[in-house]
């Protein structure tokens, strides 16, 4: 009974009728392996985990805390499991995503681009015509006044779907439930799969906005409504975003200050850090490894499985508003700016990203003159850069005092046309270009990554191993599409919402004292 009825459900979410039975392995064994996650509240586990891998007595670093949600048929044996049973699969990845904020982050303060826009807004600029806790209470009174059922969209798939209520009663009798989820979505298809759903607009407030680019099918059901939150934030946050760009607060900035910010205000998670460290520090050790089994660039090596072997990529996939902060906080794990473009490169840095533009850099370098007639425009530029000769030689100038006119000519003609040349490209506007809002396109980003992997490479899906490291809610759809899902952290709405959507949570504590 139970086998047809997940036949059932494959054929209508897969469109195939060939193979089924091999398929439907497939499926099972993804619908209830990859449901667990694992949560490290200390980030220092993670260290501990990766250099004492060999060593049997891991449970001496570890614990196993508690198990959220239900215990899954095949998944971990029930009972309790013990660190070592779980590091073998915990630490089964090649490649590496990362969430940023509070992820490697120690703390997410929404008002940081305000703080790094006050210290390096030129002081003649324009004020910001809403300051940002403005915008954050507008932000959050629309978050409130948004219903689920406002997104017109959504409306048929909410009517049906509640397993807010039933999921995580999902412990014995979990084939029965996933049967009686299985009718529901019988009696209503998903509207969420219509293609026609993404040309729709939606109003908040006369603001219009399109809701989702492109629909994203769950990997599991039960994370529907997971999905649909995560939409109803999505179109809360384009709204957001206008009332951003009208107040001007991340004009005038430039990709320097902003990068130098990153290296030198961002606080890390040292057990994140570290992690990252051993991780990339492996991949070079593979590297080196294969080399030498290749003599030079040979063919890639096949390992016993038919893998093809390379060494392990690392990628950043944030809702953060700025790549060079990004970048800026990973100098610090690097330690150089080359560093960080080896092992995070722009192509594995998928954010959204300030826009820099022509236009406000003559205003702003206009309004600059001006000011700069009548008094020494100090603050302009605290943060100094090892970028290039060029920052260097501005924060200089913004140093002198009126005495120090001449000098400053000087400077300023021989620097000037560098200067020109380099703000020309890097002085944002005020607007974000959006590649990122919420978890829906942190998922559909992770998927690309996975994909455009595999055809770089002529590799099959099974052939790559993917860990994802995450802390937040935005991160779920992530976290479960992973092989290896890690939360860092103790995000009470994200364990909220993984009882909601039928996901086992593990907890893995440092044990404290002892043994180091
Ligand atoms: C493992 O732990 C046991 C008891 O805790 C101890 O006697 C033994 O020396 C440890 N082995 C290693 C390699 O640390
Ligand atoms: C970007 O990252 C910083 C550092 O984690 C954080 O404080 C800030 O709130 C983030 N900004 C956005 C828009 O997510
Ligand atoms: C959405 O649902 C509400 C009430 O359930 C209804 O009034 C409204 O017309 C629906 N909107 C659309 C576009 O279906
Ligand atoms: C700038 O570079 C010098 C040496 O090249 C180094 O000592 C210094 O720490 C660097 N400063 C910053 C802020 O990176
Ligand atoms: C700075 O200028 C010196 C000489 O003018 C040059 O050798 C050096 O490469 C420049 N450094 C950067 C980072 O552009």
């Amino acid at each position: 009974m139970t086998f047809l009825s997940f036949e059932e459900r494959l054929k209508r979410r897969l469109c195939v009728g060939m193979n089924i039975h091999f398929v439907f392995i497939l499926f099972y064994f993804f619908e209830f392996m990859a449901t667990t996650l694992y949560r490290f509240t200390d980030a220092e586990g993670l260290v501990h985990l990766f250099e004492n891998k060999h060593d049997k007595n891991l449970s001496s670093y570890l614990e196993v805390g508690d198990i959220h949600g239900c215990l899954h048929l095949n998944g971990i044996p029930s009972g309790r499991p013990s660190p070592i049973a779980i590091t073998k699969s915990l630490l089964d990845f090649d490649h590496l995503v990362c969430d940023f904020d509070e992820t490697i982050t120690e703390h997410d303060t929404t008002s940081s681009f305000d703080t790094l826009a006050n210290e390096i807004r030129p002081v003649h600029y324009a004020d910001p015509q809403l300051s940002w806790s403005e915008i954050l209470q507008a932000y959050l009174e629309d978050l409130d006044k948004v219903a689920v059922g406002d997104l017109c969209h959504l409306n048929a798939s909410m009517s049906t779907s509640t397993p807010s209520s039933s999921s995580t009663s999902l412990n014995m009798d979990g084939q029965q439930q996933q049967q009686q989820q299985q009718q529901q979505q019988q009696q209503q298809p998903h509207r969420l799969l219509d293609p026609h759903i993404r040309e729709l607009k939606c109003h908040v407030d006369g603001r219009t906005f399109t809701p989702e680019p492109e629909t994203v099918v769950p990997k599991i059901p039960s994370l529907q409504p997971w999905i649909h939150s995560q939409m109803r934030k999505r179109a809360v946050e384009k709204v957001s975003l206008d009332r951003v760009y009208e107040s001007g607060n991340l004009v005038g900035l430039t990709r320097a200050q902003i990068r130098a910010y990153g290296r030198e205000k961002i606080r890390l998670r040292p057990g994140v850090v570290q992690f990252m460290k051993l991780f990339i520090e492996e991949q070079d050790r593979k590297e080196r490894a294969l080399k030498q089994e290749l003599g030079d660039e040979g063919v890639p090596t096949v390992d016993s499985h038919g893998c093809r072997k390379r060494r392990g990529e690392l990628w950043i996939v944030s809702v953060n508003w700025s790549q060079d902060l990004i970048r800026g906080a990973m100098d610090q794990i690097f330690g150089s700016e080359e560093a960080t473009e080896r092992y995070l490169p722009d192509s594995q840095l998928i954010c959204s990203n300030l826009m820099f533009s022509y236009e406000d850099h003559q205003e702003l370098q206009k309004r600059r003159r001006e000011k700069g007639d009548n008094s020494g425009s100090e603050g302009t530029a605290d943060v100094t850069t090892n970028n290039t000769n060029n920052t260097e030689t501005k924060s200089q100038d913004q140093g002198r005092s009126g005495d120090e006119i001449a000098d400053v000519d000087v400077a300023d003609k021989r620097s000037k046309q560098d200067d020109a040349a380099e703000e020309e490209a890097y002085l944002s506007n005020g607007q974000v270009k959006v590649n990122c809002l919420t978890g829906t396109d942190k998922l559909r980003a992770f998927r690309k990554i996975q994909e455009e992997y595999a055809s770089k490479y002529g590799l099959a899906p099974v052939e790559t191993k993917w860990a994802y490291l995450g802390d937040s809610s935005t991160d779920l759809g992530c976290l479960v599409e992973a092989d290896v899902g890690i939360i860092i952290g103790n995000s009470k709405s994200l364990l909220v919402e993984c009882e909601r959507s039928g996901v086992q949570v593990i907890d893995v504590h440092v044990k404290k004292p002892k043994i180091k």
